[in-house]
């Protein structure tokens, strides 16, 4: 069946986006039009919003659906074989990026069934129908959660996996499984597994950001809340990890500087950049193919490499919004692990890719969007 050549001009080469709606979706789109990229996105807005792409539109000036160059949506999930059969019909998709994903750690223990049957079932389907219409590049959005408690910081790519401890967690774990399984069965595959840390911030603008549904799980939209006025303080879980002030420190990352680190993945899938001396699978492994068009499994931990505990985040917060943030020290949370910072050298080595943005800047930008927007995109 062969696999879609990827050394060609981005302006000649369409990139579906499942989730583009999404936090970090919407931001790779838009740094993926600002290339020139086709970009053709799937969603079923089932956690995030259809004017997150209208002021995408807005930031990169695409207007109209269908055009080269341009930004096209289908409201559909990826579950559904053959609403994805007629996007594949009408485009020729060369690349996955694949985001799409139930990915709240709380409710994935209350939603086993709904978790594995959503990410993982609709990753088969995506993966089968791709396959079908010869394109088996993709990038698949991981999670540092697969490295569980990790075995030693800053972690790189080969720090052994662990179970996580939560169905969510499972899937991001599995389906690096499953697609590695996928190479291994047919080596015309060219897949990326980045493996995100924290990621935060918003774009500069402060049209787009992350817009989470009710009370939010994860730290720094806790904090945004609290900074606008909706919430009354931040709940900080534990202060007795073995940590410099015993918070919990973690990696976190600016989502534009995480959105172009899935723009240096496309470059090196397409052999344009790296040397593919990173890949661990087989003799074929990240050579450039006769066409330039890697093949293999490509693993990269995305994420700056600087660990900031929970009150570097409230502090830096504090001096982007210009005034004092509540909080109140709480037990622990269960299955937190104290410590998980990334090693990015891997990246910075093959994809040419360093995060530039520090925590003060992510606090900025996350601010103006969160002051702009107090109630996301709903208004
Ligand atoms: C969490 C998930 C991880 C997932 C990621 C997605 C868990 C155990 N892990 O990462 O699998 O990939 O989100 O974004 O849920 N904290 C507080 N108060 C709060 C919220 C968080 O003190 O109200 C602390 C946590 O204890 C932790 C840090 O802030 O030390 C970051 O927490 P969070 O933003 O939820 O991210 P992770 O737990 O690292």
């Amino acid at each position: 069946m062969g696999n879609r050549a990827l050394n060609k001009p981005a302006d000649q080469t369409t990139v579906l986006v499942t989730g583009g709606a999404g936090f970090i979706g919407s931001h790779t789109v838009v740094e993926l039009l600002d290339r020139g990229y086709d970009v053709v996105v799937v969603d079923d807005l089932s956690n995030s919003s259809q004017e997150a792409l209208e002021r995408v539109r807005a930031l990169t000036g695409t207007q109209a659906d269908g055009q080269r160059g341009r930004l096209t949506f289908y409201k559909e999930s990826i579950l559904d074989a053959q609403a994805l059969e007629q996007v594949f019909e009408r485009h020729p998709v060369d690349v996955i990026i694949h985001f799409a994903g139930f990915k709240a750690v709380g409710e994935s223990v209350q939603k086993p069934l709904e978790y594995y049957w959503n990410n993982v079932a609709g990753t088969l389907a995506l993966c089968d129908v791709a396959r079908r219409h010869g394109c088996k590049n993709l990038v698949f959005s991981s999670s540092a959660t697969v490295y569980g408690e990790p075995e030693f910081v800053p972690i790189t790519e080969s720090c052994p996996k662990h179970t996580p401890t939560n169905p969510y967690g499972q899937t991001k774990s599995m389906l690096e499984q499953i697609l590695t399984d996928l190479y291994v069965g047919d080596d015309e595959w060219n897949v990326v597994l980045l493996r995100y840390f924290n990621p935060i911030g918003a774009h500069v603008s402060g049209t787009i950001g992350e817009d989470p549904e009710g009370i939010p799980n994860n730290l720094l939209p806790y904090v945004a809340q609290v900074a606008v006025g909706k919430l009354e303080r931040v709940g900080v879980f534990g202060d007795d990890y073995p940590t410099p002030d015993g918070t919990g420190v973690r990696d976190y990352i600016h989502v534009v500087d995480l959105a172009r680190g899935h723009v240096a993945a496309l470059d090196w899938m397409a052999g344009r950049v790296g040397t593919g001396e990173a890949l661990g699978l087989g003799s074929l492994a990240g050579q450039p193919a006769v066409d330039g068009t890697r093949r293999g499994v490509g693993i990269f931990n995305l994420g700056t490499g600087k660990g900031s505990s929970v009150l570097d985040v409230i502090h830096a917060f504090e001096r982007a919004c210009g005034h004092e943030i509540p909080y109140q020290v709480m037990p622990r949370r269960a299955g937190d692990v104290a410590e998980n910072y990334a090693a990015c050298e891997k990246a910075r080595d093959e994809l040419g890719w360093v995060a530039e943005y520090d925590l003060d800047r992510m606090c900025e930008d996350s601010w103006r969007w969160q002051s702009q927007n107090p109630n996301g995109y709903r208004g």
